[in-house]
């Protein structure tokens, strides 16, 4: 098969389009043709090494977190899907291999593929769509009524955030650009703030959950914008800021919690569920086949797109 293979760490340019061997599978595994991956910040940062620390991969390796395609073999302990099936899953960061024509996942990550959704756009949901899901309904569970805010919501996250939240019939305000704004309101916000405009930290707005998608956030001054009992959720903090944020959730009604996204099949079905009652949807910026996945990351690192970047294989585009 063909795959996108990394040697070294670095530019978008280390990318090599390569044949190599179609990955053996384990007994709690699923062999999918794959048709669909995205670019996520996380596979920037895994391809320029700047995750090394805590992410070692054997190189070469092949990058890419989020796979959409239809299973080709089943392991031996594989009970809930068939050859035939369509799947999607998040792999997980230590997992990646989304970047090939074909991917070895584990059967407890993947869904079915709702049927509203072609095969090529699922790719593009399951990092991004997940970690909006298990933010809303585990970390801070969003009731009907409730204030929520979400920084950050012209981005992957922010887009399926916007539309979770609404499905779980809050009040959503959406901080982005300009750019974004009709996006977001498209997707459902109630109220759309441009943070180059005005700055909500310095309002007297109050919210009871925020997802804080922006990395470099000062979360502290953001954990001022919470109702009494409020939550923020945080996914960009940088690791100097995590010590303090434990710290700033003593003797505090209001609590700032990291989500790190799990690979999680029976979460990525909730997620499905709100798919299929159309309540959520993907936004696709541009489509990419995987061999002009030099292109793909580039794009990514140098505009900031409305919506995900799609990447196609096995003649999907
Ligand atoms: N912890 C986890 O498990 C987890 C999971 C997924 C993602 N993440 C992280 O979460 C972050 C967001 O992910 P993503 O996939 O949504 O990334 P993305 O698609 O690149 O979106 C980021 C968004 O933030 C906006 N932005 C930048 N500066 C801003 C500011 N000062 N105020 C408000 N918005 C601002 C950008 O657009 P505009 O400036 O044009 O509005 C962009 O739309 C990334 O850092 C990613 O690594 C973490």
């Amino acid at each position: 098969m063909k795959a996108m293979l990394i040697y070294k760490y670095g530019s978008p340019d280390v990318f090599e389009w390569e044949e190599i061997h179609v990955p053996p599978i384990k007994d709690d595994e699923l062999l999918v043709k794959a048709y669909g991956s995205s670019v996520n910040p996380v596979d920037c940062a895994i391809r320029r090494g700047d995750l090394y620390p805590y992410i070692r991969l054997d190189l070469p390796a092949v990058l890419g977190v989020d796979v959409s395609g239809i299973v080709e073999k089943v392991g031996k302990k594989v009970t809930r899907f068939r050859v035939g099936d369509r799947v999607y899953a998040f792999l997980g960061l230590q997992f990646n291999g989304a970047y090939a024509e074909f991917v070895a996942i584990p059967e407890a990550h993947a869904a079915l593929i709702p049927s509203n959704l072609n095969i090529a756009q699922a790719g593009v949901v399951p990092c991004v769509g997940l970690t909006a899901y298990e933010a809303f309904t585990e970390y801070a569970p969003v009731k009907k009524g409730m204030q929520v805010l979400i920084n950050g919501a012209g981005g992957g996250v922010g887009i399926f955030a916007i539309q979770i939240a609404k499905a779980m019939e809050a009040q959503v305000t959406a901080i982005c650009s300009e750019a974004k704004a009709e996006v977001a309101k498209r997707m459902g916000a109630d109220v759309v703030i441009n943070y180059h405009k005005q700055n909500i930290l310095k309002s007297d707005l109050r919210f009871d959950v925020i997802l804080n998608c922006v990395r470099g956030s000062k979360i502290g001054q953001w954990k001022k914008l919470l109702k009494k009992d409020g939550r923020q959720i945080v996914i960009a903090a940088n690791p100097q800021q995590m010590p303090f944020i434990k710290l700033s959730n003593l003797f505090s009604s209001t609590k700032s919690i990291l989500l790190n996204v799990k690979a999680d099949g029976n979460a990525l079905n909730g997620l499905s569920a709100l798919i299929s009652e159309r309540k959520v949807k993907p936004i696709i910026s541009k489509t990419f086949e995987l061999e002009a996945l030099i292109r793909a990351h580039r794009l990514y690192e140098a505009e900031s797109v409305a919506g995900k970047i799609a990447i196609a294989m096995n003649g999907n585009s």
